[in-house]
């Protein structure tokens, strides 16, 4: 039987959430959102990626809110950070962490959700640069992925507080 899948993060997996991303990312700062986006009650899913009780991979996703006018927000959820250790990078384990996560922000009736990253691999995904959302993010890099048919197509994206500090 495999050992290997993926899961959401428990309390006890916070300093291996840590030394994924410090490894993946060769620094702190990632490590040090993901940890202020707790504290802040933003962190929507922290979705892991374990081999025999080891986390090798980390994918996050923050609350995001959608303004359609200055009083209006839809929530929506931000993607960041994904990593996964550099030995076994390419393998697939970032599109699992991916694919899996999706599916299950999905079935708990997310709608929307946000990618600052390369298109040429999140675009395996389906996200797109949509021209409606208005973001400091906005440009080639910035991306979104509707999962229902109701989700905003245009309107000012917030990301959580935690972000202002990068
Ligand atoms: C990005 C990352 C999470 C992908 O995970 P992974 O398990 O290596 O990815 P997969 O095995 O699912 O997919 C590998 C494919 O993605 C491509 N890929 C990986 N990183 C990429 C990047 N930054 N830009 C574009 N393509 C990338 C590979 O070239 C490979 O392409 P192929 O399928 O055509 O051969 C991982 O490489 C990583 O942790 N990188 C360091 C941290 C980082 O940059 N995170 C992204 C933040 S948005």
């Amino acid at each position: 039987m495999s050992r290997a899948g993926c899961r959401k993060e428990r309390d006890d997996d916070a300093g291996a959430i840590r030394a994924v991303l410090e490894a993946a990312f060769g620094g702190t700062t990632e490590a040090d959102l993901v940890e202020a986006l707790r504290a802040d009650g933003d962190l929507v899913l922290g979705w892991v990626y374990e081999d025999a009780a080891e986390v090798l991979g980390y994918v996050a996703y923050s609350r995001v809110e959608v303004f359609r006018d200055a009083r209006t927000a839809v929530a929506a959820v931000g993607l960041a950070p994904l990593a996964v250790v550099p030995d076994l990078q390419g393998e697939g384990i970032g599109s699992f962490l991916v694919i899996s996560s999706l599916g299950l922000l999905k079935q708990e009736n997310e709608s929307l959700v946000f990618v600052l990253g390369d298109p040429a691999y999140y675009s395996r995904f389906n996200f797109a640069v949509v021209d409606g959302y208005v973001s400091r993010y906005a440009g080639p890099y910035f991306q979104a992925l509707r999962l229902s048919p109701d989700a905003p197509d245009a309107g000012r994206v917030k990301y959580a507080k935690a972000f202002d500090k990068l």
